[in-house]
């Protein structure tokens, strides 16, 4: 009887001690992911309500046939942008681009348990020396914008592109793991994505435009014209003309994803603007962008922890 209560004793005894050792390291986990937050973290009070002024969730992100109809509003604003170039009916325009390209509800897929994790990468020099090409390549979509190559410069940006964001003005060829994805700033870019995948004929805008690329037409994504303006009043409290690639970029991933971090955004550490591809040094505010608005808000968004921006050198 003795010895029964003893066994006993014991086994209560090695639950506590293996219950104890098992809690230790669930305590240590959680501090090492409050340092280093992955997926779905928890964001403070303060983040909330910040962000929730911000956000909208229901923000059309992506075009498709169903959801391209602007209000005159919107219409005017994004027409007013570059100018309307072009008398065009953009009813018969996004059934034209929807009869060419993917016809989807685009990254409709978002949910608890869903763990996307994106690079946003920009241009800036401050990429040279990072290291960083590994760790943007781990990321489940690495996100690209404009004329910022991979090749030669794999060591500090990586080698893989899922999407890049473009316009005329910017394009450049992509393989075919590579969604070409138009930011549109007028009706004649909606023109010359038709053009560069069927007739060819469109070379100039307000300047010379390659009227082809190598692209994948299948995978063609069409950011919303709606999107830029919902970014410009939403997130830059309509400071400047209008967002800056890089940073409806980061607006981009926000929405399609659940963890975004933020590489190649920024002045190197000796104060230098430039791209990471080019020697000469370009101007900090970049026309009609409000450049300093932009970097605070990219900076609000590190310090309450919904990106995490990586600084580099
Ligand atoms: O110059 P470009 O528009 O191609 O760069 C893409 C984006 O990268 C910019 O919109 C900007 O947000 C970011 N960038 C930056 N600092 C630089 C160069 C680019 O933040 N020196």
């Amino acid at each position: 009887m003795i010895s029964q209560s003893k066994i006993i004793l014991q086994i209560i005894v090695i639950a506590s001690v293996a219950l104890s050792i098992f809690l230790y390291y669930q305590l240590s986990i959680r501090g090492f992911l409050d340092d280093w937050c992955s997926c779905k973290c928890e964001m403070d009070s303060e983040a909330n309500l910040w962000l929730s002024e911000r956000y909208n969730r229901s923000a059309r992100v992506l075009m498709n046939s169903k959801n391209g109809a602007v209000d005159l509003e919107t219409f005017n604003w994004w027409t007013s942008l570059q100018g309307a170039s072009t008398v065009a009916n953009f009813t018969d325009l996004v059934e034209d681009l929807f009869s060419l390209f993917p016809d989807k509800d685009h990254y409709s897929d978002s949910s608890s348990s869903r763990c996307r994790r994106c690079a946003v990468v920009g241009n800036s020099g401050n990429l040279l020396g990072s290291r960083y090409g590994a760790l943007i390549d781990s990321n489940d979509f690495v996100i690209r914008m404009n004329e910022g190559p991979t090749a030669g410069f794999e060591r500090d940006v990586g080698s893989m592109t899922t999407h890049r964001l473009i316009y005329p003005e910017s394009a450049m060829d992509m393989d075919n793991n590579t969604h070409l994805v138009l930011l549109p700033f007028k009706i004649l870019d909606l023109q010359w994505l038709i053009s560069v995948f069927t007739t060819k004929h469109i070379d100039q805008t307000y300047m010379y435009v390659k009227p082809s690329i190598k692209a994948d037409k299948n995978k063609v994504l069409i950011v919303h014209p709606a999107f830029i303006k919902y970014v410009y009043e939403s997130w830059l409290q309509r400071q400047g003309k209008y967002p800056s690639t890089g940073f409806i970029s980061i607006v981009f991933a926000l929405h399609i994803c659940d963890e975004v971090n933020v590489f190649g955004f920024g002045a190197t550490s000796d104060n230098a603007w430039h791209h990471y591809f080019e020697d000469f040094v370009i101007g900090v505010n970049g026309g009609p962008h409000a450049g300093d608005f932009e970097r605070s808000v990219i900076t609000e968004l590190h310090q309450k922890q919904i990106i995490m921006m990586f600084k580099g050198w």
